[in-house]
């Protein structure tokens, strides 16, 4: 076999802060953090559109396929290095599971401390075991995210450690590429993007990053911002603090979201809307696309699915729109969930051709 020639060998995906280095606030000297997050597929759902009786392309940005298996990556690439750039020791966050899991990865790689700060008992199993193999100081906070990041904002004040959540505005540089990577991909901006909303950082970066491009000239449109959040969890959508937020997508159990203004403003400017969705609804789309198309989402992820499965009913998307939505975290993140929610059991056999044959009924 032939090696690589020295060019090919650079020309491989290193990472989404090389890749759109012009668009972010990086030098050639700013130490770059990464586990080559970014570059993720554009999966087209066929089957899902038909069986919700729509006639458009949906497209799923499948963000569960960076390394720590959510989009929250992007951001932390960004705010890790950022981090080392100004020489901080302890790196932390609050989170509902996948910032403390993305938090503690990078902060692995560039040998920085890492505490992170979740909800106790609302945290899914697959992200907790991230955060403690990562070497994260693991707390368990007896409140829920709001009061997590509350104490660690209250921590970020004394200049002793790096908040890494989203109020830190490197994680939204970072996870803006994710709309750059989506017109790479299509060749054009998408006519909505939908995806699920908790903090609201995520929408607020999405619609940066559409922005971004079309002011540089790269498309001519940019899509409306459709938000959901869980209706148990809808902050936004109702105007109002959600003391006690409550739904089955922990990773969207937020009452009180940091970006909330962005995310309006993302919302109206974009023409856009935000709704919200029951945990049936959630629990509905999170079964058919699992179902229908092989991908497995987080429950969180399946919000903005299951609110357009609504639009669909309320006749409010065009024919023959373009739409993207985004896949946020991983199905695999919640594995409890997931069974309880298949409502189906191993069958058990004996092990024999013939027990199995039977059960099959061949
Ligand atoms: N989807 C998943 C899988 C998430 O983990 C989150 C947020 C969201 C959607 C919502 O994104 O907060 O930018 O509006 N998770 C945060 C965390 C809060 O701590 O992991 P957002």
């Amino acid at each position: 076999m032939q090696h690589p020639s020295s060019k090919e060998q650079i020309t491989h995906w290193q990472g989404l802060i090389r890749q759109y280095a012009s668009y972010l606030p990086v030098t050639d000297t700013t130490p770059i953090i990464t586990l080559n997050e970014g570059n993720t597929l554009l999966i087209k759902l066929d089957n899902f559109v038909r069986k919700i009786g729509g006639e458009f392309d949906l497209y799923l940005k499948y963000e569960g396929l960076n390394p720590t298996a959510s989009f929250k990556d992007r951001g932390m690439t960004m705010a890790i290095s950022k981090a080392v750039e100004k020489k901080a020791e302890v790196v932390i966050c609050a989170s509902t599971g996948n910032t403390s899991a993305s938090a503690a990865a990078y902060a692995a790689r560039a040998n920085l401390k890492c505490v992170v700060l979740l909800p106790d008992g609302n945290i899914a199993m697959g992200k907790l075991a991230q955060a403690l193999m990562y070497g994260a100081q693991t707390i368990a906070v007896d409140g829920n995210f709001d009061d997590a990041l509350r104490i660690v904002r209250e921590l970020g004040a004394t200049g002793k450690v790096e908040v890494v959540n989203s109020i830190n505005p490197s994680r939204i540089e970072g996870q803006k590429t994710a709309a750059f990577e989506i017109c790479d991909q299509l060749g054009r901006a998408p006519d909505f993007h939908f995806l699920p909303v908790g903090n609201a950082g995520n929408i607020t970066a999405y619609w940066k990053g559409y922005q971004e491009y079309h002011a540089a000239g790269i498309v001519n449109a940019r899509p409306r911002m459709c938000g959901y959040q869980a209706a148990g969890a809808a902050p936004i959508v109702d105007g109002q603090i959600y003391e006690h937020p409550e739904t089955i997508a922990t990773a969207i159990r937020i009452g009180n979201p940091a970006s909330w203004q962005a995310a309006n403003h993302a919302i109206k400017s974009s023409d856009g809307w935000i709704g919200k969705v029951t945990d049936e609804e959630i629990v509905e789309a999170y079964m058919l696309v699992a179902q229908t198309e092989g991908v497995f989402v987080e429950p969180a992820s399946a919000a903005p699915l299951a609110g357009l499965i609504k639009c669909v009913k309320a006749g409010r998307i065009p024919e023959g729109s373009l739409i993207s939505a985004t896949m946020s975290g991983h199905g695999l993140k919640d594995p409890d969930r997931a069974i309880q929610c298949a409502a189906k059991k191993p069958i058990k056999s004996e092990a024999t051709l013939e027990a199995v044959s039977k059960l099959i009924g061949l």
